[in-house]
């Protein structure tokens, strides 16, 4: 399969790694390894001090795929769930496995490229665009049941969304899943925001729990801060797309990193800690953000995440949104993410608050604003 260029990895692999502040990045603030092993148990210590540099059991290291499944409670850890090399890997198995050509998949958009644009390669999609109005930014699930055809078969979901934060109710989400359980439709839902709800009633059930034809994406990338680990993972209770789709990992990585799965072994058995670190990071970044886009609202239109880590604001001035970014980092060493690498030509830009220097990022954004005189 011949993919175009994946713009967001693309414009980051050139900048996130060169600069000074990565002010638009979508996962929470780096954990230490070191920090990491000291919550180990006893017994997973062990495991971690012995552990040999071999080739681990294709699904996953067994208690990895137990522990995941304490989540979504399914019936086999092994028939139900496969880990990955991080959600890329997983997105592009389960996609690859489940699409044929004479099928039809409606894609939330914007999203992360991989999922519009591998589906997009494989067969006819549509979009649902998102919303923006009044500060809020929204999909009109009620638009799904239009874009509906005889052979739809996947509608692809994201929540908390990248790059909005947006999110739906677990009243839309029913009303989704009893629609295309109607035409027996899948729901791959990507899932790799969640836990960073910004109100925790707001959190949505996995879909692989509640619906039979629902897949759900999770990682250690985002919501744990562990995107050097790349272990992803896939649920759902259809255990033989589920096997069809671990085939495809045989020709991609085979198999895991063997110390990534204890590491995230550990981290899945401390989950509480770490989500109280990481929201408690996440909160006060958030507040010092709103406080920032209040101040500058003659700039800038500010759009109220809901939940995950990143959100998507407007530039309001006649100034395109690629060249400021681009300005900024060259004067401040300082990297936002211009919507067009999301196709979205309206002047938005990705802001990402789940780092720990997420304020010295907007000391020099307003540095900034006053050297172009914008204020
Ligand atoms: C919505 C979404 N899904 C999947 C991924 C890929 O995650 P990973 O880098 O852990 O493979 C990303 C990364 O930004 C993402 O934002």
């Amino acid at each position: 399969m011949k993919l175009p260029i994946f713009k967001l990895e693309d414009y980051l692999s050139e900048r996130e790694f060169f600069c000074d502040i990565m002010f638009s990045g979508s996962d929470m603030e780096s954990f230490l390894m070191q920090d990491i092993i000291k919550l180990a148990n006893p017994d997973v210590l062990n495991i971690w001090n012995n552990l040999k540099l071999e080739y681990t059991l294709p699904l996953g290291n067994p208690l990895l795929l137990e522990e995941l499944n304490k989540k979504y409670k399914l019936n086999s850890a092994f028939e139900n769930i496969c880990t990955f090399t991080g959600a890329e890997e997983a997105i592009y198995a389960a996609l690859n496995t489940i699409i044929d050509k004479n099928d039809h998949v409606i894609v939330l958009t914007p999203c992360y490229q991989s999922l519009r644009d591998i589906p997009k390669q494989l067969c006819e999609i549509s979009e649902l665009k998102i919303k923006f109005e009044n500060g809020k930014s929204f999909f009109d699930l009620s638009e799904v049941s239009s874009l509906i055809k005889s052979n739809t078969k996947l509608i692809i979901i994201n929540f908390p969304h990248n790059p909005t934060g947006a999110l739906i109710s677990i009243n839309e989400l029913n009303s989704l899943i009893e629609l295309s359980r109607k035409h027996g439709i899948y729901i791959f839902s990507d899932e790799v925001y969640r836990g960073l709800e910004h109100n925790k009633e707001d959190k949505l059930p996995y879909v692989a729990s509640i619906y039979e034809k629902g897949i759900s994406l999770g990682v250690m990338s985002k919501s744990y801060g562990m995107p050097g680990l790349r272990i992803g993972w896939l649920a759902m209770q259809d255990k033989k797309t589920l096997k069809n789709i671990s085939n495809m990992k045989h020709y991609l990585s085979i198999c895991n990193s063997a110390p990534s799965e204890i590491l995230s072994l550990i981290a899945l058995q401390n989950e509480d800690d770490i989500n109280s670190r990481n929201l408690n990071i996440l909160n006060k970044n958030l507040i010092l953000l709103k406080h920032f886009f209040q101040e500058h609202k003659r700039i800038f239109e500010w759009f109220e995440p809901k939940g995950g880590c990143i959100a998507f604001p407007k530039l309001k001035l006649d100034l395109p949104i690629y060249d400021f970014c681009e300005k900024l980092r060259l004067k401040e060493g300082v990297v936002l993410l211009p919507g067009n690498i999301f196709d979205n030509n309206e002047n938005h830009f990705r802001v990402g608050y789940g780092r720990l220097n997420m304020s010295e990022a907007l000391i020099r954004l307003k540095r900034f604003l006053h050297s172009e005189n914008l204020v």
